[in-house]
Parts: C-alpha cells; sequence; structure tokens
C-alpha cells in the first residue's frame, strides 16, 4: 500500500517554482508547474548535478551543469547528455496539502 506524508501547502509553490525536501532520508524535488505539482529525485543521472539549481521550462527541468533535460511527469531524458531517466515520485493534492507518496 502507498503512504502520503503532507510536504506542504499548495500557496507553498507558485507556478514555475521548486523547492527541494527531504523526505525518508532523500531528497526529493517539488516542482509546481502550472499548478500542477511533479516530484523526482533532485539528482542528475548523468554525473550528480544537483536539479534544484536549474531551469523549469516547457514541462522539464534542465540540469544547471551540462544542460540535460527530463520531462517532469515521466523524468524521460529530453535531451543529452544524460542517458537515464530520473525517479519520480507521484504527488497529489488534498485541499491545500501536497502530499508525495512513499514506497
Ligand atoms: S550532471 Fe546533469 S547534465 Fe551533466
Amino acid at each position: 500500500m502507498v503512504q502520503y506524508v503532507t510536504i506542504g501547502k499548495t500557496t507553498d509553490l507558485k507556478p514555475g517554482q521548486m523547492k527541494t525536501f527531504a523526505v525518508d532520508g532523500k531528497r526529493v524535488l517539488v516542482a509546481n508547474w502550472e499548478g500542477t505539482f511533479f516530484a523526482m529525485q533532485d539528482l542528475c543521472t548523468h554525473d550528480n548535478g544537483t536539479l534544484s539549481d536549474g531551469e523549469l521550462a516547457d514541462g522539464e527541468i534542465e540540469c544547471p551543469r551540462h544542460g540535460g533535460r527530463f520531462d517532469l511527469k515521466t523524468g524521460a531524458v529530453t535531451a543529452l547528455p544524460p542517458m537515464f531517466p530520473i525517479k519520480t515520485f507521484a504527488v497529489k493534492v488534498e485541499g491545500e496539502s501536497v502530499m508525495l507518496a512513499l514506497e
């Protein structure tokens, strides 16, 4: 059974903003893209760049180190040099609470 943990309120992140949370010993990046919340590992699969230092654009996150890009929803690579996707986490919103799925 999937457990969800509340990580904040919908008002904590405006559209276009992102923030990193420590969840279950992992650094998880939560992004608000056009009013939808996405969560993913805060670590690039290319060479361990910190994705939260990067940029959000077009439903993707760009790594600040070498410009690799990942789809916010699926974690798939959309621009090289990364060869492997990043891990994503399910997010749900209940009322004003933003909740993250734990495995
Ligand atoms: S470390 Fe992210 S693209 Fe190289």
